[in-house]
């Protein structure tokens, strides 16, 4: 019978909602911004990845109105049977010279890119070596390519370096690592990583999600942060965060690009994101290349947003960005937290397990160049408030 079948899911989401695991989706009645409406309250916003404040700009919104008059709402098909749009196109060019790399391919979001491009690039009998704290999409990415997965130490280059001689000698190998880690905040030691890379010809990719639009000059990303431009074979990236917008993509030479336009599966069987989209990637990163001011906005926010919390008492964990997780232990603990801080009106939301291990539950903060300094005083206000009434500081 249909409720015995599925009677197990019930089960376990009760099950979640008894350990303070159970995710509680907000629904929103506003554009993402520094203030956001929830049940039709105005609520200060630390949640989004918005970092730039660029996922309400008039001048996205007005290049994607525009692209609809011309290019339509969707893309018809794959690019593979239907066409590519030259929009499309346009984009690759734009953020292969932003990046500063021989080319890239786009996909529908930063998951898919992933997806893509481990498979395309290792399979059953290769190795990964693979950050034990890299992204979920990395994962997935190393699962559905068969290789052996080989995880090592957060960030721990002494660690990787010894498993990586331990298998040594091996036909084709790859090492994975998050740019900025996104529950903590913290950088990959990329200078340190590459140097393995290149001593044992490891494929060496990283996904850069939360440091595109963050790190580098002009926030080019982390590859640029550690000035090591060409020594890093695959950057994996999104347009929804500091880009404000949807898609993924892969930055890296032009012999990789070519090969992921033969073998990225989501490239071949699935359709590209739509062409209002493309078009306010693209203005996106006209702002980002005309000037640093957003990027440089951002991180005098989070330098002072972290300042602010340190000096009431919070623990604000290892972050080297505008990522503020704010340590809280106990995933119950941290969803009162998150609680008492919606009812003070700010939005803020508790992270526990499985996004971050067992005991390491968060309150994780979110900073964008779109905040005032009014927004972050308020706010500061505020945990401190909570955070003395939960006895935290
Ligand atoms: C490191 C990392 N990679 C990939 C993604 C997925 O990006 P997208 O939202 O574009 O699918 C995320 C998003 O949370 C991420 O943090």
């Amino acid at each position: 019978m249909l409720t015995d079948k599925l009677s197990w899911i019930g089960e376990e989401l009760f099950s979640l909602e008894e350990q303070g695991l159970f995710t509680h989706i907000r629904s929103l009645e506003s554009a993402q911004g520094a203030r956001i409406t929830i049940n039709g309250r105005r609520m200060l916003n630390f949640c989004s990845n918005n970092y730039l404040g660029l996922a309400n700009d008039p001048r996205l919104k007005q290049a994607a109105q525009a692209a609809i008059n011309t290019w339509g709402v969707g893309p018809g098909a794959v690019r593979t049977i239907a066409g590519t749009m030259g929009l499309h196109l346009e984009l690759e060019r734009r953020l292969a010279t932003f990046k500063g790399v021989e080319a890239t391919i786009s996909f529908q979001s930063g998951f898919t890119a992933n997806l893509a491009t481990i498979p395309a690039l290792v399979g059953r009998n290769d190795l990964i070596f693979s950050d034990e704290l890299n992204h979920a999409s990395i994962i997935d990415g190393c699962r559905l390519s068969r290789a052996t997965i080989i995880p090592y130490k957060h960030n721990d280059v002494d660690d990787l370096r010894r498993k990586v001689s331990q298998h040594s000698p091996f036909k084709r190998a790859m090492l994975i690592t998050d740019g900025v880690f996104s529950m903590d905040g913290d950088l990959a030691p990329l200078d340190k990583l590459v140097e393995v890379a290149e001593e044992y010809s490891l494929i060496f990719m990283v996904d850069d999600a939360h440091g595109e639009g963050v790190v580098g000059h002009g926030g080019r990303g982390i590859v640029d942060h550690f000035g090591l431009h060409g020594r890093v074979d695959v950057e994996i990236g999104t347009m929804s965060k500091a880009f404000g917008v949807v898609g993924g993509y892969v930055a890296g030479k032009q012999v990789i690009i070519d090969w992921l336009h033969q073998r990225g599966r989501p490239f071949l069987f699935s359709s590209a994101v739509t062409p209002a989209d493309v078009a306010a990637c693209i203005a996106a990163v006209d702002i980002m290349e005309e000037s640093t001011e957003l990027v440089d906005k951002l991180w005098e926010n989070g330098n002072r947003f972290k300042q602010g919390l340190e000096s009431i008492g919070f623990d604000i964990g290892r972050s080297e960005t505008p990522i503020t997780p704010v340590m809280l232990g106990k995933a119950p603990l941290a969803q009162q937290f998150s609680r008492r801080l919606f009812e003070e009106g700010v939005f803020a939301t508790a992270i526990g397990f499985p996004t971050v291990p067992q005991g390491k539950a968060r309150i994780r903060v979110m900073l964008s160049a779109a905040h005032s300094q009014t927004d972050l005083t308020e706010s500061l206000a505020i945990f401190e408030k909570v955070g003395t009434e939960l006895d935290v500081i």
